[in-house]
């Protein structure tokens, strides 16, 4: 395998160092150009490491994921998504004296400010609840104004387990607020899973608790959407670090791109699109329509996945669970149709295209009685963890500085200014 690469410009030769699979940009800065000291040109960073990370382990081609070293599949199966909180923030899976502290700590921070609440409250009833989240989370920093000091061990650990707690609380009011319903406090009598449910869905019994089959459902959700290595909504999260921001500001720019449709938001377009298709007999038409390129499958491909999306079988079993009790989402026949169909079609395989985390997901949120627009709120609770964690590393990480990308200039070039009269 290459070791190095060399490069020959004109009379002069180059070689550059090749280390974990790339050379280092600015090794290229060396070899002159018409246009100035080499650089790379890579539009949405197809082929560009922005880090180095020791959080979570992705190989598309052969669909695996690994969380510090530990397989999706054995997470998913066995652990808990506090338990896989604790071991993207702290590399080790806790003891049990260490889980215990750990998910005392969380839940004793569950509550927020009524200041943040009102924020909420006093939105549109009908606004996003993304939009919601997004300024809600971003009111957090005032209250705890240490969090600024991004240098404090304590201050950083803190402010971390006071947004991992606090997101479901958020998400929970956003959700009862587009109802017009009574906010729901947390409650020190259930888990952080029945506690999140029951903050959304409980109405006038005194104790609500949810069927425990919905509780792991859930928790094996909130596993598999923890973190996800370098995604759009990571990246954006340690752009915003880079230039020195707390955790809940940086966290608001997670929010903000996982939102777009084309990453978090693609949950609730996948729903959207099987709502348009209607029924299975109108799947082929449907598909003729993607390869004409009128649409996008929604919830399938992936920037890094050329195989199945690991997370998406295993959210396939986890609705099988979730319809046990809530009966079968009628949809699912239609999603299915599609899955079968697209993986023999030609225009897919030739892209490799296969169901990602988000084609299966908004099934069981729909079939929980979410409405479509909080199916990303779902996928931004428990993916605050890996942001937390990508945070935290990005700022412990002394290669870091702050991120300022180069540009190809297109634009003009020294032009004189015109009075408006004269134009
Ligand atoms: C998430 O990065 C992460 O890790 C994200 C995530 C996480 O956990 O954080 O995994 C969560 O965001 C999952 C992805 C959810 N988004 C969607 O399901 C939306 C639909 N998918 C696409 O928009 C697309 O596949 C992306 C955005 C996910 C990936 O886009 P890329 O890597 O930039 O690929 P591309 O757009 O260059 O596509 C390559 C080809 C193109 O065709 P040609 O121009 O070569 O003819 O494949 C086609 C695309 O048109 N293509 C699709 C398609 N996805 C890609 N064609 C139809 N339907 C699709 N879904």
């Amino acid at each position: 395998m290459a070791k190095s690469v060399h490069i020959r410009s004109g009379s002069a030769e180059y070689e550059l160092p090749i280390t974990d699979g790339t050379i280092r940009a600015t090794d290229l800065r060396q070899i002159p150009t018409d246009d100035g000291p080499l650089a790379t040109y890579d539009p949405g960073f197809v082929n560009t490491a922005a880090c180095r990370s020791a959080i979570t382990f992705i190989d598309g081609d052969a669909g695996v994921l690994e969380y510090r070293g530990y397989p999706i599949e054995q997470l998913a199966e066995t652990s808990s998504y506090l338990e896989v909180a604790y071991l993207l923030l702290k590399g080790e899976l806790p003891t049990p004296a260490q889980l215990a502290q750990w998910e005392n700590d969380v839940n004793h921070h569950r509550l927020v400010h009524e200041n943040a609440k009102d924020i909420i409250s006093k939105s549109r009833y009908d606004s996003h609840p993304m939009a919601k989240l997004m300024s809600s989370v971003a009111s957090l920093h005032a209250f705890y104004p240490g969090s600024r000091n991004i240098s404090d061990p304590e201050e950083r650990e803190v402010n971390v387990i006071r947004l991992l707690a606090k997101m479901p609380t958020l998400a929970a009011f956003a959700y009862r607020h587009s109802l017009g319903r009574n906010y729901i406090y947390p409650s020190d009598e259930l888990n952080f899973i029945e506690n999140f449910l029951a903050m959304l869905f409980k109405r006038q019994e005194r104790h609500y608790k949810a069927d425990e089959r919905l509780v792991r459902a859930i928790d094996v959700l909130f596993i598999l959407h923890a973190d996800h290595e370098q995604n759009c909504s990571t990246n954006a999260v340690r752009a915003v670090a880079s230039a020195g921001n707390d955790p809940y500001t940086s966290a608001v720019a997670g929010i903000a791109a996982l939102f777009g449709p084309l990453h978090g938001g693609a949950n609730e377009a996948v729903l959207k699109m099987l709502a348009e298709i209607g029924s299975v007999d109108r799947v082929p038409e449907f598909i003729e329509g993607v390869k004409a390129g009128r649409a996008k499958l929604m919830g399938f491909g992936h920037r890094v996945y050329k195989n199945y999306d690991p997370r998406a079988r295993i959210i396939k079993k986890s609705a099988e669970e979730v319809f046990e009790v809530t009966g079968v989402n009628p949809r699912l026949k239609i999603a299915q149709e599609l899955e079968r169909i697209a993986l023999g079609e030609e225009y897919f395989v030739s892209r490799k295209l296969y169901p990602n985390v988000d084609f299966y997901s908004g099934l069981i949120y729909e079939a929980l009685s979410f409405p479509p627009a909080m199916f990303t709120v779902m996928f931004a609770v428990p993916r605050t963890s890996g942001w937390m964690a990508q945070w935290q590393e990005g700022v412990l990480d002394p290669e870091q500085k702050i991120m300022r990308p180069r540009q190809i200039y297109t634009g003009h070039r020294g032009r004189t200014w015109v009075p408006v009269q004269d134009r």
